[in-house]
């Protein structure tokens, strides 16, 4: 790997922002394919790969995806809608899972130029009916997708990192943080 390529990819991780403004524009399937298939390629527990994505652009259905979150009012917006879903019998780190699949699928979408944010599910039952999932099948998060709108408003929550100091500790726990 070149060192060009290794520093786009460090950037691409450090400068995602979760974002919530879009335009309308749709996202072209060649882009949207290759930021799928980057989610494809994340590893799972055991190699189980017991995550799938559900992807949605129908507007009634990103409506009725809104009440499967209590922070979910403005995912009707965004042109596309990823929902991660996995097998409810792949055991205890299937949500490690279906974060790798997420921070692949949001850190290629980054780097193609598009924004995203994850959004919890809060009532999966709302999620299933809405996607038809299968029982045994567990809604476990939603993606946005879409290009940024021109002004974006910064979230209320959002705020600097912890410092690399107070983040990572060499070989012990630091009491003093
Ligand atoms: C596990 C997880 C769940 C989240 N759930 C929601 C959500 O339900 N609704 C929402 O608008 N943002 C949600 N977010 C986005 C966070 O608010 C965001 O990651 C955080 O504010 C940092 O934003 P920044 O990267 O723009 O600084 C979630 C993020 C994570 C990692």
């Amino acid at each position: 790997m070149s060192h060009t390529s290794a520093m786009d990819a460090l950037q691409a991780l450090r400068n995602k922002r979760d974002t919530r403004n879009y335009l309308p524009d749709p996202i072209d399937d060649a882009v949207l394919s290759r930021v799928l298939d980057a989610a494809r390629m994340a590893g799972s527990a055991k190699n189980k790969q017991p995550v799938r994505l559900v992807v949605v652009t129908d507007h009634d259905t990103k409506v009725a995806l809104k009440a499967s979150g209590d922070f979910a009012s403005w995912i009707d917006q965004p042109p596309v809608l990823a929902v991660a879903a996995v097998n409810a019998d792949a055991g205890p780190r299937r949500l490690f899972d279906v974060g790798r699949h997420c921070q692949n699928l949001m850190v290629a979408a980054h780097a193609a130029g598009l924004a995203s944010c994850p959004v919890t599910i809060h009532h999966p039952e709302v999620a299933a009916q809405a996607l038809g999932i299968p029982d045994g099948v567990e809604p476990a998060m939603i993606i946005s997708l879409g290009w940024p709108a021109e002004t974006n408003q910064p979230s209320p929550i959002s705020g600097p990192r912890v410092g690399l100091e107070d983040y990572a500790f060499r070989e012990v726990w630091d009491q003093d943080q």
